[in-house]
């Protein structure tokens, strides 16, 4: 990554959200960035507009995650749209929340097949992309690969989301794993894990104040992350100031998750401070739909 100037930036589920936010601030930074989205998007082809608009470099492309061969093709369209730069950079963003619901109540089969072949072959197509074209093995110059994963990997999910956190949990696991692999060919690879972030996906909790309300009560930050505030840490992420940061799954989360009521020290008694004691046990959380 020696990224003087940036390169192409390909950010997949780049329309809308996270995505979007990496987008933007991939172009003021200097990337050219190519906006996948999963179908040709009216989101994606504003934002597009919108960067060039500002002086900035940016194409819009549609390609389903979940096919091989047309994230291939979304890598070939980048390199075509930008002939005079390299890509440098690979953002994975692209994710589905899927179902909601008690495992014992999961519906039909192709709404989890569906969600794994978005959230972990998604990924793994991209990586896949991203390593032909920026290995030094390859004939690229070396890069900068982010996944972004979720802290529903970190607790199983909130109440009803233990598919999503499963497919999380294989990002992350594939993070660590191609960080190794791909270390000697100029590439890092880490992902984020983002808490619940303000974007379509979380709509029906943000949207609902009551919902709002006891699921920020449950982020020790006390609120939800806006989108720029996980694109900073991603861009950071790609950056010559992360050069020795590689394998790494990095929170971005407002402080984790709190699960109760949580006994403090000075205001247990004292007969309560054995290695018996009864501390407080955290009461279960009864927020259903909320994937992060
Ligand atoms: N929001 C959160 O609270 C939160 C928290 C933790 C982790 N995450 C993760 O962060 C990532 C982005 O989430 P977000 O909240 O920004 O989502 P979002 O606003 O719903 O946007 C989803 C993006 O993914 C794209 N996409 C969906 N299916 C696709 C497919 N099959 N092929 C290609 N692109 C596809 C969408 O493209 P179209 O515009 O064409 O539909 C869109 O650009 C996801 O991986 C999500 O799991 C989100």
């Amino acid at each position: 990554m020696s990224g003087q100037p940036p390169g192409i930036l390909v950010v997949t589920g780049g329309s809308r959200g996270i995505g979007a936010a990496v987008v933007r601030l991939a172009a003021a930074r200097g990337w050219a960035v190519a906006i996948g989205s999963h179908s040709r998007s009216p989101q994606a082809d504003a934002l597009a507009a919108e960067i060039r608009a500002s002086g900035g470099q940016a194409v819009a492309l549609a390609a389903d995650v979940a096919d091989s061969a047309a994230v291939d093709g979304l890598f070939a369209a980048a390199a075509q749209a930008f002939p005079d730069r390299r890509i440098t950079g690979v953002v994975a963003s692209a994710g589905l929340g899927g179902p909601t619901g008690l495992v014992a109540d999961l519906g039909r089969p192709a709404a989890l097949q569906e969600l794994f072949a978005v959230n972990v072959l998604g990924v793994i197509h991209t990586a896949r992309a991203a390593v032909r074209s920026m290995s030094t093995v390859h004939g690229g110059s070396g890069g900068g690969f982010v996944a972004v994963s979720s802290m529903a990997a970190t607790i199983g999910g909130r109440p009803g989301k233990s598919v999503y956190a499963a497919s999380k949990a294989a990002v992350d696991a594939f993070t660590v794993g191609l960080a190794k692999e791909v270390a000697a060919q100029g590439i890092r690879v880490n992902a984020v894990r983002p808490g619940v972030t303000r974007t379509d996906m979380t709509a029906g909790i943000t949207g609902d104040p009551r919902r709002s309300a006891a699921v920020a009560a449950t982020i020790p930050i006390g609120r939800f992350a806006e989108a720029d505030e996980v694109a900073k840490p991603i861009l950071w992420l790609l950056s010559e100031e992360a050069s020795f940061v590689s394998g790494a799954v990095l929170d971005v989360s407002g402080g984790g998750f709190v699960l109760g009521a949580v006994a403090s020290g000075p205001s247990l008694p004292a007969t309560n401070t054995g290695p018996g004691a009864q501390i407080s046990q955290p009461a279960p959380l009864r927020v259903a739909g909320s994937a992060h």
